[in-house]
């Protein structure tokens, strides 16, 4: 079979691009041709990266709450009869930012309804890319069956029970999205489309520089790291912007590092 070097056909949508890599990969993507639909909780920042990404193409926008029930009715309403060619999901909690409930909540519940609602109107050759975390590494298989089993939104709460706080729950969110990654592989490779996740660990965002202020200790994780620096936003960005192009064609179902080297060690960090 031929693969194609074209751009897939439709739309890339962008959560959380209002802030850090979201907003940088939205850059990204406009600077590559793509007509957005971009995403995020902060009307007002949404309003300005919409202004600010305008010049360089056709940009909408959608703002809420990615884990509010209607939203997979808005999304689907904003898209119409539109295909997503790409979908870059960034918004996220991190554990500094809610409790235990809400973090599995906005960080795998609503993943879950996301995927749920553009796995039928991806093209082919499009893709979705998710962002996880090293802290889903970090966690290891240890949780995976009972990770595994809720598979559903409804059914994410039962995790609660192996999260007794936000950092547990953060860990247990991103290994889900590894897991949710794997078992939608052959329902998007139905389609021709690939969905695949992203793992950064620090990265210098508002997101990263919270953590990093409640955890000093994330500063001796950058600096042993191989590269020995923090990562900015575009670093990451860009690699979601490859694996939404034809030059990833053959990526999906699984997650990809993006951590500069950084060693894993017995950090129970919530990066
Ligand atoms: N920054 C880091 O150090 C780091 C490390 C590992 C993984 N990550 C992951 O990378 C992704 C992007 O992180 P970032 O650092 O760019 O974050 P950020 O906080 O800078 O931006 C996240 C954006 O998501 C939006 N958002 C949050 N909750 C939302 C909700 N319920 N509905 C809609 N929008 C919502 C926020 O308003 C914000 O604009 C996240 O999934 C995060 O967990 C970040």
């Amino acid at each position: 079979m031929a693969v194609t070097q074209q751009r897939a056909e439709g739309v890339a949508v962008i959560t959380g691009a209002a802030s850090g890599m979201g907003e940088a990969a939205a850059r990204l993507m406009a600077e590559a041709g793509w007509p957005l639909l971009i995403c995020d909780l902060n009307v007002d920042a949404l309003a300005l990266a919409a202004e600010r990404l305008g010049a360089s193409g056709p940009v909408e926008t959608l703002a809420g709450d990615i884990s509010g029930t209607d939203y997979p009715d808005r999304l689907a309403a904003a898209l119409g009869d539109r295909p997503v060619g790409a979908l870059i999901h960034c918004a996220a909690l991190s554990p500094t930012m809610a409790g235990p409930e809400r973090i599995l909540e906005v960080n795998l519940a609503a993943v879950m309804r996301l995927v749920d609602t553009v796995r039928p109107r991806m093209s082919s050759g499009a893709a979705a890319v998710l962002f996880a975390s090293k802290a889903g590494h970090r966690l290891g298989p240890a949780l995976d069956a009972p990770i595994s089993q809720a598979t559903t939104p409804e059914a994410v709460a039962s995790l609660l029970a192996h999260a007794p706080e936000s950092g547990a729950a953060y860990g247990i969110s991103k290994r889900g999205v590894h897991l949710l990654v794997r078992r939608e592989a052959g329902a998007f490779g139905r389609r021709g489309a690939r969905i695949v996740s992203v793992s950064p660990t620090i990265i210098d965002t508002p997101m990263g520089r919270a953590e990093m202020q409640k955890y000093p200790v994330m500063q001796a994780i950058i600096d042993g790291s191989a590269l020995s620096r923090l990562a900015q936003a575009e670093e990451v960005a860009s690699v979601a912007v490859f694996l939404c192009s034809p030059a990833a064609s053959y990526v999906t179902g699984t997650d990809i590092l993006v951590d500069g080297g950084t060693a894993d060690g017995n950090l129970a960090l919530a990066s």
